[in-house]
């Protein structure tokens, strides 16, 4: 059995990966880490809760084996693998001990508050490639099984060649009033709407285009504070701008120079949603869009289903160029499904040293469109290419500077 360790215990550990872990009957967290030791005991006691409610054999090794740490780099002399869930300001730094010990890792999304500070750190890409590290980015959706039927969909050429994708993310309004730093200062996330939300989005479109496309410019439609002065609920009468939708256009190209756009659109405001037409009236989280040569797949559509008892499918709409209509459905899956998948993938290519899922450059380069895409609002509008991006960045990195103040004066330079 493969074990982890998991630093930083707050919000998304609590609600989703403990959950995912918890199903895992081959990896067993050994450790909680987090500057908050009341946070890192409560979560090792929602994992042994949830260990037993699962009725998973794990447990009996967890109740023996699983500690709580005040110090990461101790945590990680005792584990296999580690799982980064801090705020993003943090995240380098973790992945940076990490990857000197030789340990997997799992990271939750965005790698880095920018592109910088993963440029700035040249041994950490070529550690985990040297040393053969196993790493995921953790990003909604596309461990889930319906995410994943899609791309399959679409790469079977049920709609032939494809011509161009929309994915779009939101989430609901969070009341003009924000607890987390990392949300409203662009210091410790490097963005709003866009870094947060964003990356799920980007995830969906680059696992649905598949390997032949490469990201190489971005335009930024619209990166923008619709709600122009909120309030912070953990610091009374502090007022923050922050952009809280992100609409973005990505250019996407392949070996031979044929390209194709993706658009993306990351938002906070629930209301402000794909032109108001979603294909269900269920008030989705996400849409999706292919536009391809022999048709256009959308995603999602709810239909009842006809087995006994009576349920919902959960699937794609296929409208042909001949303007013929099909559904793929699939039964819809369980909750949190998608994160016992993410880890048992994770142990899996511990275990057989094999491709995990998404990997490193793809968390790099989702951090440099959505530098271009910051560069392009600076510069009005106009398509950035990821190669103008990295060289802004490299001109604006104070150099000399500890590595956090080169990339805060990257941060500043894109305001
Ligand atoms: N995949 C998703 O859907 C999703 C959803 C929410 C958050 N996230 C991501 O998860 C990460 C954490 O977000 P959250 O909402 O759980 O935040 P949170 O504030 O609820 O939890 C963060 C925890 O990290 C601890 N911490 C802070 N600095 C630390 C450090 N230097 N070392 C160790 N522990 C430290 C805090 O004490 C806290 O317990 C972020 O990267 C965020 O973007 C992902």
């Amino acid at each position: 059995m493969k074990t982890i360790g998991i630093t930083g215990t707050g919000f998304i550990v609590r609600t989703a990966h403990l959950p995912g872990l918890a199903a895992c009957k081959n990896l067993l967290v050994k450790g909680f880490h987090d500057i908050d030791i009341n946070a890192a005991k409560a979560a090792k006691q929602r994992y042994l809760t949830l260990l037993a409610k699962a009725k998973n054999p794990v447990l009996d090794v967890a109740v023996k084996e699983t500690k709580t740490y005040d110090d990461l780099s101790t945590m990680l002399d005792d584990v296999d693998a580690v799982d980064i869930c801090t705020p993003p300001k943090h995240h380098v730094m973790a992945l940076g001990l990490a990857v000197e010990r030789a340990k997997h890792v799992a990271c939750e999304k965005p790698l880095a508050r920018n592109w910088w500070a993963l440029e700035a750190s040249p041994s950490i890409g070529k550690g985990i490639k040297a040393k053969k590290l196993a790493f995921q980015l953790h990003t909604q959706a596309i461990w889930n099984p319906l995410i994943e039927a899609g791309r399959d969909a679409v790469q079977s050429g049920i709609i032939g060649e494809i011509e161009k994708i929309r994915v779009l993310h939101q989430t609901a309004d969070p009341k003009h009033a924000m607890n987390l730093a990392s949300l409203w200062d662009m210091h410790h996330a490097g963005g709003g709407a866009l870094m947060d939300i964003g990356p799920h989005a980007y995830s969906v479109m680059w696992y649905w285009l598949g390997t032949r496309w490469t990201p190489v410019a971005t335009e930024a439609k619209l990166l923008k504070a619709t709600v122009p002065v909120r309030t912070i609920a953990s610091i009374p009468n502090t007022r923050i701008t922050v952009e809280d939708d992100a609409h973005i256009i990505i250019a996407w190209r392949d070996k031979k120079g044929k390209e194709i756009t993706g658009d993306l659109e990351a938002t906070w405001n629930q209301k402000d949603w794909c032109d108001g037409d979603v294909g269900t009236n269920l008030e989705p989280t996400l849409y999706y869009e292919v536009h391809g040569t022999k048709g256009t797949l959308t995603f999602p559509n709810i239909v009842p289903s006809n087995s006994k008892p009576t349920s919902l499918e959960v699937g794609f709409n296929v409208m042909a160029a001949d303007g013929s209509k099909s559904f793929l459905g699939h039964p819809i899956p369980m909750k949190r499904i998608e994160e016992s998948i993410f880890f048992e993938e994770l142990e899996s290519a511990i275990t057989s040293g094999g491709p995990t899922r998404n990997n490193f450059k793809f968390s790099e380069d989702m951090l440099a469109v959505f530098g271009a895409a910051y560069l392009s609002k600076k510069n009005g509008g106009v398509r950035t290419t990821l190669d103008e991006f990295k060289r802004f960045a490299r001109d604006n990195a104070t150099p000399d500077a500890p590595v956090e103040h080169q990339v805060s004066a990257i941060i500043d330079a894109l305001q």
